[in-house]
């Protein structure tokens, strides 16, 4: 074969990118102090209450000629000193943490090396593993077929996307390719807890928002399963599609966790599709502690599951597995694309070159084409510390959320609001008879996310306002859940005073 390589000075004539196109090893090599101040930060037993710092008020003009990369790196540093301080160990708001280590590491390197999740590459076959060991953790069964996505929400729709496919095939049409047929009306059935995004994947699918079928819970934040019934025997004489019920594996209010086992029973009475969303909870099922309240799980038709949630990956990891990977596929195929045409090896040729297929079936699985291997840092993340790693994770911060249960439980003047199935607790601090609790409560957690190291967010439990530790921060320990308890106490008797 002729030497095709191309000689430097051939770049002479062009004019070269305005871009620095090298020197990122120097580059982050800079930016490195920075980060690790930040992380040090994070580490501490203690970190002052969280300024916003450094935030302009207004962005400022873009750029005419740009400021350059030595400027940008140390504008850079700076946000970085006033970033995000999620992964500080006090921080228990809503399902969010920063990554570890090994999550941080992986999204720097698949940014720089990943490229695309297609195509033959190390970090396609890395993107495989990731969806493998994710489904074998979450305890699904051999042969469901996975998606990364940017989180939970997107996974949502792509799970409620293909359940409408498989409802209305079921029917004789073909939704995907001609849309819902005239006068054919479909809901979702999931608990009053289930979370905002199965209505906006019902909105978006064009099914309405209102088609989402509230179902009560019993105390414990569980899906009434004869209110359940209930709304589908109604519907099902109604001629209403069933597209899917919904199994919550861990509550984002409250973390608590379906009978998983029992939905399944009912929804299969009506030929419903079973989806179980476990963007919080389903890596739970990885600590035989756990497991239990996971049973049934292997019988529903699709999945989800957010790896930025509880294995820490960082931000923008989420995952949905379904068993027909025929039906995900007819509901979100782009078709036939002409640039595809001739861009790849007919499939029986041997593969040469990492450009001789595609290499992954995931653009005709889902809402984006372009994505980045995102498995990877799964991967990373369980390569580091495996099952074992990720139960015991669990086990530990279940047991913070139990142990915040017991201390508001014996308190006088603690209040338990719900025993927690997993690592969120529902508490509050009970001032004496004819104050407003909930005005103290709003004002104690004012107090603490203002002037603490402690940061719960809340949420109702009934029409009581609840402070709500959510515990998946890698970072926390024993003494900062202990520290919360204690400030809550001294912060309710100083406000009732
Ligand atoms: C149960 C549940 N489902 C879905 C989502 C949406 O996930 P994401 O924020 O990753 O889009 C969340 C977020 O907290 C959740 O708790």
């Amino acid at each position: 074969m002729a030497d095709l390589a191309i000689s430097p000075t051939s770049d002479g004539d062009s004019v070269a990118d305005p871009a620095e196109l090298g020197r990122l090893g120097e580059a982050l090599a800079r930016l490195t102090p920075a980060l690790a101040r930040f992380l040090e930060g994070a580490d501490a037993s203690t970190f002052p209450p969280y300024p916003i710092g450094a935030v302009p008020s207004e962005p400022g003009p873009l750029p005419e000629s740009g400021r350059g990369l030595d400027a940008t790196i140390a504008e850079l540093a700076i946000a970085v000193e006033w970033g995000c301080r999620i992964g500080a160990p006090g921080w228990w708001g809503f399902i969010t943490t920063a990554g570890t280590t090994a999550g941080s590491l992986a999204q720097v390197a698949t940014a720089v090396a990943g490229g695309q999740r297609y195509l033959v590459h190390a970090f396609n076959a890395l993107e495989r593993t990731g969806l493998r060991w994710l489904a074998d953790l979450c305890g699904l069964p051999d042969g469901v077929h996975g998606v990364f996505t940017s989180g939970g929400s997107t996974a949502n729709l792509v799970a409620l996307g293909t359940a409408r496919q498989a409802a209305y095939e079921r029917r004789g049409f073909d939704v995907g390719a001609d849309g819902a047929p005239d006068g054919a009306q479909g809901r979702i059935y999931v608990s009053a807890h289930g979370h905002r995004t199965i209505h906006r994947s019902a909105a978006v699918l064009g099914l309405g928002r209102n088609a989402v079928v509230e179902i009560p819970t019993d105390a414990r934040g569980r899906v009434d399963l004869v209110a359940l019934e209930a709304a589908l025997r109604d519907d099902a004489r109604r001629g209403i599609v069933p597209i899917a019920t919904v199994a919550v594996a861990g509550t984002t209010d409250t973390g608590s966790v379906d009978p998983i086992a029992a939905v399944v029973e009912v929804a299969r009475r009506y030929d419903s599709w079973v989806h179980v969303d476990g963007a919080y909870g389903l890596v739970a099922n990885a600590s035989p502690s756990f497991a239990p309240l996971f049973d049934g799980v292997a019988d529903a038709d699709s999945w989800i599951v957010d790896p930025h949630k509880w294995l820490a990956t960082g931000l923008g990891v989420g995952a949905v597995f379904v068993r027909d990977a025929g039906v995900l596929t007819r509901a979100f195929t782009e078709g036939h694309a002409a640039y595809l045409e001739g861009s790849f090896s007919d499939e029986d040729v041997a593969v040469e070159s990492q450009f001789d297929v595609m290499a992954g079936p995931w653009s005709d699985q889902g809402v984006e084409l372009s994505a980045p291997p995102r498995g990877a840092i799964v991967w990373a993340v369980l390569n580091e510390i495996g099952r074992t790693g990720v139960a015991a994770r669990v086990e530990r911060d279940c047991g913070f959320a139990r142990r915040v249960a017991e201390r508001a439980a014996s308190h006088p003047r603690l209040e338990l609001l719900l025993e927690p199935d997993l690592s969120i607790a529902c508490f509050r601090y009970r001032p004496a008879a004819g104050l407003d609790a909930n005005a103290v409560n709003r004002q104690i957690l004012e107090h603490l996310r203002r002037r603490s190291p402690f940061i719960p967010t809340s949420t109702m439990v009934g029409d009581a306002l609840a402070i709500r530790p959510c515990f998946i921060n890698p970072r926390t320990t024993q003494a900062h859940v202990d520290g919360l308890v204690d400030e809550v106490i001294r912060l309710g008797d100083e406000l009732v005073r």
